[in-house]
């Protein structure tokens, strides 16, 4: 596992939303008032909202923490389906049931790198605002690739220091987040650099490659559908590699869902 899980146990409250922003016609920023937990999230990790209080969907949804405020959290969502629609219209008072804090935390504390490259890939830019915090107090410097299908899926909301690549080319590079990296990459020679990334996983499979070839560290945060979150419903297999090449099954809830980008089997 590329951290240690964090030490807070996981709780289930009753969380009233304090702001949803929409930033896009799919894209919102959610806000919830957490007074008891909002101090207790490290960068990478996820929680689970119930997103209704009728029965569809029954099963809770995974978010990353976008960022802590006060005694605040956000979560940026992007609307895929009933749950993330669900969330995207939901008003100020509105209360929902949200287990946290779930799964691990990027490597933002390690001493090996000096130079972060933030990669992401459409709503995978959701939990870099927190981690770019972080490792700005560690005094790291912050390099933000962000890629996404057209120009309107782009957020740098508390991102700094930014490059974007679109696949249809209406802002920045023309093409994937992994040949904007390919292109930045030799600006950062001498630098110890380390990659931290969240997307979907066919552009994380990509990246994982074009790291491990060139031996860069990356650490990638994966999806998957999950269903508890804790580790009980067997919804979230991933297949992990070790050292000597051997295969096993791990549940990303409890494993991830951050990893080392070395470790994880992509399905061909
Ligand atoms: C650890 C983790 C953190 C996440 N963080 C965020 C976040 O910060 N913001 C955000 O917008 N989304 C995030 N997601 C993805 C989000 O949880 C899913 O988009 C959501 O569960 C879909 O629910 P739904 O009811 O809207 O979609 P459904 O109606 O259940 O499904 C709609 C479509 O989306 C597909 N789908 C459902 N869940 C996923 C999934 N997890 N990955 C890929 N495809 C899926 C389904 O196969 C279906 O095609 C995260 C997922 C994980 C595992
Ligand atoms: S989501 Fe249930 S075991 Fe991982």
């Amino acid at each position: 596992m590329t951290t240690a899980t964090h030490a807070a146990p996981v709780r289930d409250l009753l969380l009233s939303v304090a702001d949803n922003t929409r930033l896009t016609s799919s894209i919102h920023v959610l806000k919830l008032r957490a007074p008891e937990f909002a101090h207790v999230f490290g960068a990478g990790q996820f929680l689970e909202i119930k997103t209704s209080n009728g029965l569809a969907p029954l099963l809770r949804r995974p978010y990353s923490i976008h960022r802590v405020e006060g005694d605040c959290i956000e979560v940026m969502g992007k609307v895929v389906g009933i749950g993330t629609k669900q969330l995207y219209d939901a008003r100020v008072g509105d209360r929902f049931q949200v287990l946290a804090p779930l799964g691990n935390t990027f490597g933002y504390d390690r001493d090996d790198f000096d130079t972060a490259l933030l990669v992401s890939g459409g709503i995978g830019v959701a939990p870099m605002a927190m981690l770019e915090e972080e490792l700005l107090k560690r005094g790291k410097t912050v390099i933000n690739l962000i890629g996404a299908r057209t120009a309107e899926d782009i957020m740098t909301r508390h991102l700094s220091n930014w490059s974007v690549a679109t696949d249809d080319g209406t802002m920045g590079l023309k093409g994937t987040v992994v040949s904007l990296l390919a292109r930045e990459l030799p600006k950062l020679r001498g630098s110890h650099v380390r990659v931290f990334s969240c997307g979907p996983n066919r552009m994380l499979a990509a990246l994982s490659a074009f790291c491990n070839e060139r031996g860069i560290a990356c650490e990638v945060s994966i999806e998957s559908t999950m269903g508890c979150g804790i580790g009980i419903c067997y919804g979230c297999p991933v297949r992990i590699r070790d050292a000597r090449g051997a295969v096993r099954n791990e549940l990303l809830c409890q494993y991830g869902s951050v990893l080392d980008a070395r470790e994880v089997v992509w399905d061909e």
